[in-house]
C-alpha cells in the first residue's frame, strides 16, 4: 500500500523503533524489498537517489513500476516511495511523477537559502499529501583520501528547519555514506541528544546506515531516530552472492546463464539483509 512516510515515522518515533529506508536500483531490488517488508509485516521506505532514478530511465518509470508492483504483489504493509537527497528540481520531478515522499537536501546551501527552498517545498508537498524530509549538517564521506568525520549539525539550525513543518529531519551526527573508515570516530551522541532536545517529537533520520554497529543503532533509536537509511550494505550483499554464483561456475551449468537464475542469489541476499535490518531496527510486525 503506497502511502506518505508521515504516519509510519510518527508511530516509529512513539514506539521507539525505526523504519528502514532501502535504496532501489532496479526491478530485483524493488521486488526483494517489497516482499521482505510484507513477510516481516513491516512498514518500509523505498529510497531513490537522483542517480538511480536516471539509471531507471526517470522518476516516472520508477513510480509506475513501484505502484504496479505493489499492487500485483498484493502488498498490504505501508510503503513510501521517497526521493533520497533530492535537489530542488528533483523534488518537483518526483512530485509530478507520483512519489509519496521527498527529501530536499539543502544542506550545502547557506541556511537562509535552505530555509527558503525548504519552506516552499513543504507547502507544495503537504498540499499534495506527500511527506518531506530536510537535512542540516552534511553527511560525511571519504574523498581523495581525506577522511571527514561528517559535519555535525547545529541543533539551533535543526530547530529552525524543523519549525518549517518538515515531517522528518536528517541531522549530520558524524555519519558517513558508504563503508566507514578504520579511524571513524563513531556517531556523535552528544549532537544527537542536543538535536533531539531542540526538535521535540520530530522523527530523526540516520543516513549512512551501512556498517554502523548494532549498539550504536539502538542508542540512536533511543534518542529519537525513527528512520535509518541503508544502501551500500544491500549492494555488497548482492555483489557477494553474485560473485559466489559465478566463481562456483553455476552460470555455466545447464541454464545457469538465464538472467533470472543469475540474478537470483543476489535477490535472495538482499532479502536476507533487509530482514536482518528490520529485526535490528524493531520494525517487524509494526505494519
Ligand atoms: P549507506 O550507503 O552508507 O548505507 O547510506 C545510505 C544512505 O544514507 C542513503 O541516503
Amino acid at each position: 500500500m503506497l502511502v506518505s512516510a508521515t504516519e509510519m515515522l510518527k508511530k516509529a518515533r512513539e514506539g521507539k523503533y525505526a523504519v528502514g529506508q532501502f535504496n532501489i536500483n532496479n526491478l530485483e531490488w524493488t521486488k526483494a524489498i517489497l516482499l521482505t517488508a510484507q513477510e516481516c509485516n513491516s512498514p518500509v521506505i523505498l529510497g531513490v537517489s537522483e542517480g538511480a532514478g536516471k539509471y531507471m530511465t526517470g522518476f516516472t518509470t520508477v513510480a509506475a513500476m513501484v505502484a504496479a508492483m505493489d499492487k500485483s504483489l498484493g502488498i498490504t504493509v505501508p510503503v513510501a516511495l521517497h526521493l533520497d537527497h533530492g535537489s530542488y528540481e528533483g523534488c518537483y520531478k518526483c512530485i509530478k511523477a507520483g512519489f509519496t515522499s521527498i527529501m530536499f537536501d539543502g544542506s550545502h546551501f547557506p541556511i537562509e537559502e535552505n530555509i527558503a527552498k525548504t519552506t516552499e517545498l513543504v507547502n507544495v508537498a503537504h498540499q499534495l499529501g506527500l511527506s518531506i524530509e530536510a537535512e542540516v549538517g552534511s553527511i560525511g564521506g571519504e574523498e581523495d583520501g581525506v577522511v571527514g568525520m561528517g559535519e555535525c549539525a547545529d541543533p539551533n539550525e535543526c530547530k529552525m528547519i524543523a519549525d518549517l513543518g518538515v515531517d522528518f529531519l536528517a541531522a549530520g551526527i558524524g555519519n558517513i555514506h558508504g563503508k566507514y573508515p578504520e579511524n571513524w570516530a563513531g556517531l556523535s551522541f552528544e549532537t544527537l541528544a542536543a538535536v533531539n532536545e531542540k526538535v521535540g517529537e520530530m522523527p530523526l533520520v540516520l543516513h549512512g546506515g551501512t556498517g554502523i554497529p548494532d549498539d550504536m543503532i539502538k542508542k540512536a533509536i533511543s534518542l529519537g531516530v525513527a528512520k535509518i537509511n541503508v544502501n551500500t550494505e544491500c549492494q555488497l550483499s548482492f555483489q557477494e552472492a553474485t560473485r559466489k554464483y559465478i566463481e562456483e561456475g553455476k552460470d555455466q551449468q545447464g541454464k545457469g546463464f538465464d538472467p533470472r537464475k543469475l540474478l537470483n542469489p543476489g535477490f535472495e541476499a538482499i532479502k536476507a539483509k533487509v530482514k536482518e535490518k528490520m529485526e535490528l531496527f524493531g520494525s517487524v510486525d509494526k505494519a
